[in-house]
């Protein structure tokens, strides 16, 4: 977690809105949303705000669902479309069932070193959607990297459990290893939000450098049980090192902004694929299919 985090960002969370609800209404009118680590409840109050008819947050901290039902009243927003359980996310998901549409796990992926633990109870809650809004490393590879969290403590951080001696490990995945973990649990990416455009030739504040470096992501996911029958061919690989930083500009101050890319064009799928291949280096592409296929 970077420090910047703990400060107040409005812009942040507003930008993250966008990437996380704005851009993805269609899915939120009248659903039922499962928010995963819903810390104050800001993201379960927005998915009510983007048309959902209930969202459950899970929280392992009371403090945060005091706090997140706490601001719900003071909105008044009806009890009847809410609800906030505090628990270990891995029990809740182990001994209650979710009638849900829609699954966010925002900014939980890389607080844990138990992904196909969280993919198979997701895989069984047969959401229609999961948005998954992470930390990535650059890796090209389907790749997890072991980190020691800094600080469990943190109200932002994984929480201890019963296989935690001390210090927390967590994995943090690359955009081709969370391409593949969703793969292999029926959940297929559909778009991923184009952070570099969207951010480029603006000033960037602490908070969103993550997002604009590629060093965070946010992908919408659909979910079809059967693509875990389908063959796995992950990846093509693509000429170049994933994320790369951008280049020094001749002659440029630091702080001037980048010219905004050209948007992507093409179907669906095909620009799934250019964000892809521009965040990671590499593209998706499923056997039989052919990368950057026609419209979904
Ligand atoms: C980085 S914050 C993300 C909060 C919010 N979803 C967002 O994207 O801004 C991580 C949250 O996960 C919660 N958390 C960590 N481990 C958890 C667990 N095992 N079960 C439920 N919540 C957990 C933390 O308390 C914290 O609120």
């Amino acid at each position: 977690m970077e420090v910047s985090d703990l400060a107040p960002q409005p812009h942040r969370t507003n930008e993250r809105y966008e990437a996380v609800f704005a851009s993805n209404r269609d899915i939120f009118e009248g659903a039922r949303v499962l928010d995963l680590a819903s810390h104050d409840g800001r993201f379960s109050f927005a998915a009510l705000k983007t048309g959902a008819a209930h969202v459950t947050g899970v929280e392992v901290r009371q403090s945060l669902i005091d706090k997140a039902e706490e601001t719900f009243a003071f909105y008044g927003q009806d009890p009847e479309t809410y609800r906030f359980v505090c628990g270990d996310l891995f029990e809740v998901l182990a001994r209650e069932s979710f009638d849900v549409d829609v699954v966010l796990c925002l900014g939980y992926l890389y607080h844990t070193y138990r992904h196909t633990e969280l993919m198979y109870r997701l895989h069984h809650l047969e959401p229609k959607h999961l948005i998954v809004d992470t930390m990535v490393t650059a890796d090209a590879e389907q790749d997890l990297r072991v980190i020691g969290e800094p600080n469990a403590k943190d109200i932002r951080s994984a929480s201890q459990d019963d296989w935690s001696v001390g210090r927390v490990l967590v994995l943090r995945p690359s955009v081709p290893a969370v391409q593949m973990l969703m793969h292999a649990y029926g959940f297929e990416i559909e778009s991923m939000y184009d952070w570099q455009g969207r951010l480029a030739g603006r000033p960037v504040e602490a908070g969103l450098k993550g997002y604009a470096r590629g060093e965070r992501a946010t992908v919408r996911c659909r979910f079809r049980k059967e693509i875990i029958q389908e063959a796995w061919d992950p990846v093509v690989a693509l000429p170049g090192v994933a994320s790369p930083p951008a280049p020094p500009r001749a002659g440029g101050a630091r702080n001037e902004p980048d010219p905004a890319p050209a948007p992507p064009a093409g179907g669906w799928r095909e620009r799934v694929n250019r964000v892809l291949a521009r965040a990671t280096g590499y593209e998706l592409h499923r056997a039989g299919t052919g990368a950057g296929g026609g419209q979904a």
